[in-house]
């Protein structure tokens, strides 16, 4: 069964990163994306503008090139450079696993069924950050929703920013132009092998949550 049966908050809870479950060998439908996509396109988005650009790629040459840029911007980390998305944990077991699936995914990105580049107009750099809120705050809720319904249809993804370190690169192989897009960063889609996924560990609500005042 590839169409996992669950209920909204079951796949609120159990839409995880995939890397390591992701099945290379079959194919994504063009259409099913897009039908992803229509209702990722429901969330909310500053003046209802639709700024957002989607670039998937599922040309198995252009993945490869871009996986290959994925696997670049790995080894840029390999050689020590620290990353903030891999050291926010305290315990280094689960920091070393979560390495091991980041680099089991960077093992088999070049052959990926399909990758999906979201983009939003203009630099990040040298915005205020009044602009800043309302260019991140207007495609995170639609690219997370887009994972959503992957979930729900037996796919899955992994949010990447690594790629942003190869951005140019990236930029050069898809015809984007750099200066006037910025990339939300890379996400690798496929069908995940097996449809079984966990709630995750994420501090409890009473340690994060304030009422009233800071
Ligand atoms: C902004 C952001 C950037 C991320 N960048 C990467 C990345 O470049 N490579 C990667 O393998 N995972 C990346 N992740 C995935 C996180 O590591 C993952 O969401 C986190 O460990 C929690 O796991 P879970 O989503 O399965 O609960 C990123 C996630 C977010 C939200």
């Amino acid at each position: 069964m590839t169409q996992p049966d669950l209920t909204f908050d079951e796949i609120l809870t159990t839409t995880r990163a995939v890397r390591k479950r992701l099945d290379i060998s079959r194919k994504v439908p063009r259409a099913l994306l897009e039908e992803c996509l229509e209702l990722a396109f429901q969330a909310p988005n500053g003046s209802n503008k639709n700024l957002w650009r989607w670039i998937i790629v599922d040309d198995p040459d252009m993945v490869a090139k871009l996986g290959a840029e994925y696997r670049l911007a790995m080894g840029i980390l390999q050689s020590g450079q620290q990353t903030s998305m891999f050291s926010d944990t305290s315990d280094s077991r689960e920091e070393a696993k979560l390495l091991e699936s980041a680099y089991a995914l960077a093992d088999k990105i070049e052959q990926m069924p399909a990758l999906l580049i979201p983009l939003m107009p203009g630099r990040a750099e040298g915005k205020s950050v009044v602009e800043q809120a309302a260019m991140w705050g207007s495609i995170v809720q639609a690219v997370w929703s887009f994972m959503l319904a992957l979930r729900s249809r037996g796919l899955g993804s992994c949010w990447a920013t690594v790629t942003s370190r190869r951005e140019k690169e990236i930029a050069a192989l898809l015809g984007i132009p750099y200066e006037d897009y910025t990339q939300v960063g890379m996400f690798p889609i496929a069908y995940t092998i097996g449809t079984d996924f966990r709630k995750a560990w994420r501090k409890p609500v009473a340690e994060v949550l304030r009422y009233n005042r800071f």
